[in-house]
């Protein structure tokens, strides 16, 4: 959606003067002149006459993940977006008054599942496979995280999921600094990434990692469709000192770190999930016909089961049976990964861990984090995570 709130908060990508005026066009800069158009569900707000070096396979290969993404309906947030959103609502503590901007937002569907606790939940992406839901309910903008075409301290809170492990280390830097251009002093920003190193508990998880592939070689399932998602990933940010240090330069403290050690997550992810789908993703008779559109759009096998058991178990979501029950109960499993391995991590990792408490409370100029949270504290972790929620709070 395009709503009347959004224009307030907009400036121009291309020469950032904010003196822009609305028509039926579009949105049209006094400055530069150039005009930003209309969309069904979105406004579009690139960037003019700018190359950059780096464009991410989600935009360059938009047309062809359109049809894997099957990006159009959302599912209920479960599994390991279940376990993200779940931290996103714990973490953020959104408002009816918040304006959120969630920068690279994919089909925004964590923008969409939580709209409704927002002020006003805006997503920016340069590739525009939104769902439906979030074309409804989030006032959505084609955007480069590079050249955001909001203006300063427009926004309480931001959050980015799985974005950060896409994009070499200088586009890190320039999109941690424009988000925290937009955000307002003392707002928040989840961020929500993964580094290279392993895990504290590696040699347990990889337990999962290798049956995933006996099943693999048994010719039960494949992850073709993950292996290509994942085949953007750079994971510039490879330990923990460089997330600090991308943080550091981008003028970002951070407030709350938790760390995700997959356990059950990787057996769900590998293993269990894997096997539900290779279950329900058999074809019927009435999806010969559209295997035979795929065999045209290069689809693999694995993806079509795949996309086809997905449909499946959303539409046995919708009904909130059986399926829905057993999917939350997995979900809250995978989140014991978050917070009780996590916990226990960051016990482990803070030498005198009771000493670092961080609490976060807010007075009447913004919030206030009552924690001190150091640096030489976070430089001294003994022990790598593998994945890393991190809350940050800024200009205080
Ligand atoms: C793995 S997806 C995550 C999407 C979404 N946050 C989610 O979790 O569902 C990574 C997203 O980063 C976006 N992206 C790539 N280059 C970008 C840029 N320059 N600025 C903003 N977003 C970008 C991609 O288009 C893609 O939607
Ligand atoms: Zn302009």
């Amino acid at each position: 959606m395009i709503p009347r709130s959004l224009f307030r908060l907009l400036q121009c990508p291309t020469c950032h003067s904010q003196a822009l005026y609305v028509s039926e066009d579009g949105v049209t800069c006094s400055s530069c002149t150039n005009t930003y158009g209309f969309h069904p569900g979105y406004l579009e707000m690139m960037p003019r006459a700018t190359t950059y070096d780096y464009v991410s396979k989600y935009v360059a290969e938009e047309e062809q993940l359109a049809s894997e993404l099957d990006y159009r309906d959302l599912a209920p947030p479960l599994l390991a977006a279940g376990v993200r959103n779940r931290a996103l609502v714990r973490l953020l503590d959104l408002n009816r008054t918040d304006m959120v901007l969630d920068s690279g937002c994919g089909t925004a569907k964590f923008a969409a599942w939580n709209a409704a606790r927002a002020g006003l939940m805006v997503g920016s992406d340069p590739a525009t496979l939104f769902a439906d839901a979030a074309v409804e309910q989030v006032a959505l903008v084609q955007s480069d995280a590079r050249s955001l075409p909001f203006a300063d301290n427009s926004f309480d809170k931001a959050f980015s999921i799985d974005v950060l492990e896409h994009f070499p280390r200088d586009v890190i830097d320039v999109y941690l600094r424009e988000t925290a251009r937009v955000l307002r002093p003392g707002g928040r920003f989840l961020i929500f990434s993964n580094t290279r190193e392993p895990s504290p508990i590696q040699p347990v998880i990889d337990v999962s990692r290798r049956l995933g592939r006996l099943f693999v070689r048994l010719g039960v399932y494949d992850f073709e469709r993950e292996a290509r998602r994942k085949s953007d990933h750079i994971k510039a940010l490879e330990t923990w000192e460089d997330v600090l240090d991308a943080m550091e330069q981008a003028g970002l403290r951070p407030v709350k770190v938790v760390f995700w050690n997959s356990l059950f997550t990787t057996f769900v992810e590998h293993v269990l999930m894997k096997l539900g789908e290779t279950l329900l993703g058999r074809p019927s008779a009435s999806t010969r016909t559209s295997a035979a559109a795929s065999a045209e759009t290069s689809i693999t096998d694995g993806t079509q089961r795949e996309i086809r058991a997905r449909r499946r178990f959303r539409a046995r979501l919708e009904r909130q049976g059986p399926t829905y029950y057993a999917l939350f109960v997995v979900t809250l499993l995978m989140e014991f990964d978050l917070w009780r391995v996590g916990l226990d991590a960051e016990r482990e990792l803070f030498p005198g861990g009771r000493e670092v408490r961080v609490t976060l409370s807010r007075t009447a100029g913004g919030l206030k984090s009552s924690a001190t949270l150091s640096k030489a504290c976070l430089r001294g972790l003994s022990v790598s995570p593998n994945r890393a929620f991190v809350l940050l709070h800024m200009g205080i």
